[in-house]
């Protein structure tokens, strides 16, 4: 055996995974064919973070004099892409640091699993007692007419110049980031989106909420796009035919698995398009063959496909682990930010389960009306009515992609309302809300 313990894909997913076994002990060979880090570090939340930072700055210090402050900001796309890639660079490195320090044998090249503990590059051969496949997702981008004329979100981190108007086809979790990114630029967009509501994984009371509050954003909801002509997307909403140009158009439209058809029917793998099956200890129905990350098509975040690798290693070291579910928080980093963790009220009507609702708005916690005024937003608290456990929390706000951790500890936790009443908020900050929507639950 030459290791341990064989990744393939050096993504959150499998770069954690290779930082826990090594570790635990194990020897471990990593394979990743592009750079370190994945989708996560040089295409998606990293330098989307940073670029959405740099606009939100701009957008703030544009709109300051009720706050006393005078300025006359101006935006410089090549700085903030300086600045972006700097950030990425530097992760980058410490992460390539991390893989040395823990010995982790990182391998710059393509891998293919060819057989149970069996991987192959072009030119060598590799067995270990265990295998994570770890290889991640790719873009959906529709069967559109005319879908090249739009660009995915990849391009858009390395724009050199700010267009006037855009068209984002795709109201899901890239297209929001994206609509407040150039909104908060002045830029005219309309995000065309084919279900009657922008983001499905969301609390549709929240995410009406965090549509209404992007109002210089045009949204199409219900609208299905049917051709594209260089600058123009035609539509249908509603039965009516629509023309809409704009000077950019984006495609965020989704992701899928990265499946490699041919080995993994080769090895007898369970898997379809929408991912490799596991189980919930992420192990798939070949034995010492694991899968975590977006190949599972399972949940396609960051924190998700950490902890899935997590629970790989973890049970390849004979440690008892599952991936549970129901605590698993997600933030969308838009201006106001979105966060939520646990069930949305749809979710529990579908379940038929009975539950306690509390919706405060955020202008009744003191520090987001001292910073924001009468901006819109809101904390909808869910619980289970026979229990008082904990179902969902969910939020559109400044800060909301931070509070939402301590909401996750509670849903992990199970903690009840009471429990909850008793615990000390630090005042005056937004996380209060948390404390405040549960004790007006009725
Ligand atoms: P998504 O699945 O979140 O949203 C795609 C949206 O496009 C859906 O609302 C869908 O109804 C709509 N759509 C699909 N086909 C369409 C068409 N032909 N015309 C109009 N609308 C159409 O996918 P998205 O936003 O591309 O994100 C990809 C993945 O990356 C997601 O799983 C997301 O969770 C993850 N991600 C997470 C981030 C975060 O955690 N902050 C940031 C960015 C992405």
């Amino acid at each position: 055996m030459d290791a341990d313990l064989i990744i393939i894909g050096g993504g959150p997913a499998g770069y954690f995974a290779a930082e826990t076994a090594a570790k635990e002990g194990l020897s471990v060979i990593l394979f990743e064919e592009n750079q370190l880090g994945g989708v996560c570090l040089n295409e998606g939340c990293i330098p989307t973070k940073s670029l959405l930072n740099s606009a939100k700055i701009f957008s703030v210090s544009k709109n300051s004099e009720k706050f006393g402050v005078s300025a006359n900001p101006s935006f410089n796309i090549i700085e903030a892409n300086k600045w972006k890639d700097e950030t990425v660079i530097k992760l980058r490195k410490s992460l390539e640091l991390l893989m040395k320090h823990n010995h982790i044998n990182l391998i710059k090249k393509n891998a293919k699993i060819i057989g149970p503990n069996t991987v192959k590059t072009d030119e060598e051969i590799y067995k270990a007692e265990n295998i994570l496949l770890a290889t991640g997702s790719s873009f959906v981008v529709p069967k559109i007419p005319g879908i090249e004329n739009a660009i995915t979100s990849k391009e858009v981190l390395s724009l050199q110049s700010i267009p006037s108007s855009v068209i984002i086809i795709g109201g899901g979790v890239i297209g929001i980031e994206l609509a407040s990114f150039f909104s908060c630029l002045n830029v005219e967009v309309t995000v065309v989106e084919m279900l009657p509501e922008i983001v499905p994984l969301m609390d549709a009371e929240m995410a009406s909420i965090l549509r209404r509050s992007m109002s210089s954003v045009n949204f199409l909801l219900s609208s299905k796009v049917e051709k594209i002509e260089k600058d123009t997307v035609y539509l249908v909403q509603d039965k009516k035919e629509l023309k809409i140009k704009a000077d950019l158009i984006i495609v965020a439209t989704g992701r899928r698995p990265l499946i490699d058809n041919e080995s993994f029917f080769s090895i007898g793998l369970d898997f379809s398009e929408k991912g490799v099956r596991t189980d919930e200890r992420m192990k798939t129905n070949i034995p010492g063959l694991y899968a975590a990350g977006d190949i599972t098509g399972r949940f396609m975040l960051a924190h998700a496909a950490y902890r899935m690798g997590q629970v790989a290693v973890n049970n390849i070291c004979n440690k008892k682990d599952i991936m549970r579910e129901f605590a698993l928080p997600w933030v969308i980093y838009s201006l106001p930010e979105a966060a939520g963790v646990g069930l949305t009220e749809e979710e529990l009507k579908k379940r038929e389960i009975p539950y306690k609702k509390s919706v405060v708005p955020m202008r009744a916690n003191g520090r987001f009306l001292a910073e924001h005024g009468e901006q819109p937003g809101a904390c909808k608290i869910l619980v289970y009515e026979k229990t008082g456990i904990l179902a969902g929390v969910h939020m559109v706000g400044s800060y909301a992609s931070e509070i939402i951790s301590s909401a996750t500890v509670m849903i992990e936790c199970e903690l009840r309302d009471r429990e909850i009443k008793e615990i000390i908020f630090p005042h005056p900050t937004v996380s209060e809300i948390i404390k405040d929507s549960i004790l007006g639950l009725k």
